[in-house]
């Protein structure tokens, strides 16, 4: 039997285009970079002793999932070098303005989503079309974790690299003191993504399901779904951005 939300039947629902393909682009590639990066990551910090037939100095593996770590970690850079421009050339929902608690509404909002989705002691909804403001600042919290595992990462390949851009990184190591200690920060930073991306996959699924209003689906095709006469009203916050 067919079932149908009440709301959507006495409130038909518009589409609104959220994310532009870049910043699609960018989240599927940054999820997937840093999945690679974080289990060839994982290996290196704790190489398994592999038994083998052949002679060690005939085994390569290690040297592949190093290779693997590298390039992908190059992709991890200019993805988020994309992303950072996309923020000052996108669509307002894209635009750095949704990252940063700078206007007083952003942290009302911010207020409204923890008493509604974490602490439950509000029963109303927030209807944001783009990030709400804590996920704002959540995602806020990842790029400045990207941004710290970019330059832990190219410090230490710094030593081990001729390229402009690890040339660009040598004052790292030094800056931490020893490599050793630049390694520590780089292996605890990969928890941090490993915390973030259990807590975001389980809001955005939530957030499909208690809203009804495509979610997920957004970072697919783009599209969120809004009650026709909550576009313009008040309480839909959107703060104009
Ligand atoms: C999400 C991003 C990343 C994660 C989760 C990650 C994770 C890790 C981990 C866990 C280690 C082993 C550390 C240890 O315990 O010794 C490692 C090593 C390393 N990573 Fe990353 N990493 C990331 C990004 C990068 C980037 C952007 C670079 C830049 C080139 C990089 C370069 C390196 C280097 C040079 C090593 C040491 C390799 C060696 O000594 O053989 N990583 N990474
Ligand atoms: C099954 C896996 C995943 C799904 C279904 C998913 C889904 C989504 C959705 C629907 C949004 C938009 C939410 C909103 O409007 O606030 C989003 C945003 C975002 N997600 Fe994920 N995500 C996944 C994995 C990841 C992973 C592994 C990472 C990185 C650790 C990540 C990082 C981000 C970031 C940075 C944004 C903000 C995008 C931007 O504005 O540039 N996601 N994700």
């Amino acid at each position: 039997m067919t079932t149908y939300r009440l709301t959507s039947v006495l409130h038909p629902m518009r589409r609104v285009y959220i994310f532009t393909i870049v910043t699609r682009l960018f989240h599927w590639i940054n999820a997937l970079s840093i999945v690679i990066l974080a289990i060839t990551g994982y290996i290196i910090g704790n190489p398994p002793a592999i038994l083998a037939a052949h002679e060690a100095y005939d085994g390569y593996w290690f040297g592949t999932v190093r290779y693997i770590h590298f390039v992908t970690a190059y992709i991890f850079l200019f993805n988020f070098i994309i992303r950072i421009y996309w923020m000052f050339k996108g669509n307002r929902f894209e635009n750095w303005r949704n990252f940063l608690p700078t206007s007083k509404a952003f942290i009302q909002e911010m207020w409204d989503v923890i008493k509604i989705d974490v602490l439950l002691v509000k029963n109303k909804h927030v209807v944001s079309l783009g990030h709400n403001s804590l996920a704002g600042v959540s995602y806020l919290m990842l790029f400045i974790l990207m941004a710290a595992q970019i330059t832990t990462g190219f410090g230490l390949y710094a030593a081990m690299s001729d390229s402009f851009i690890a040339g660009l990184f040598t004052w790292v190591v030094p800056l931490f003191g020893t490599d050793a200690l630049v390694r520590v920060w780089h292996h605890i930073f990969m928890w941090g993504f490993i915390v973030f991306t259990m807590v975001h996959i389980y809001l955005v699924f939530y957030h499909d399901y208690v809203e009804g209003r495509g979610e997920v689906s957004s970072m697919f095709g783009g599209w969120k779904f809004v009650e026709n006469e909550c576009i313009d009203e008040k309480e839909c916050t959107d703060f104009n951005r």
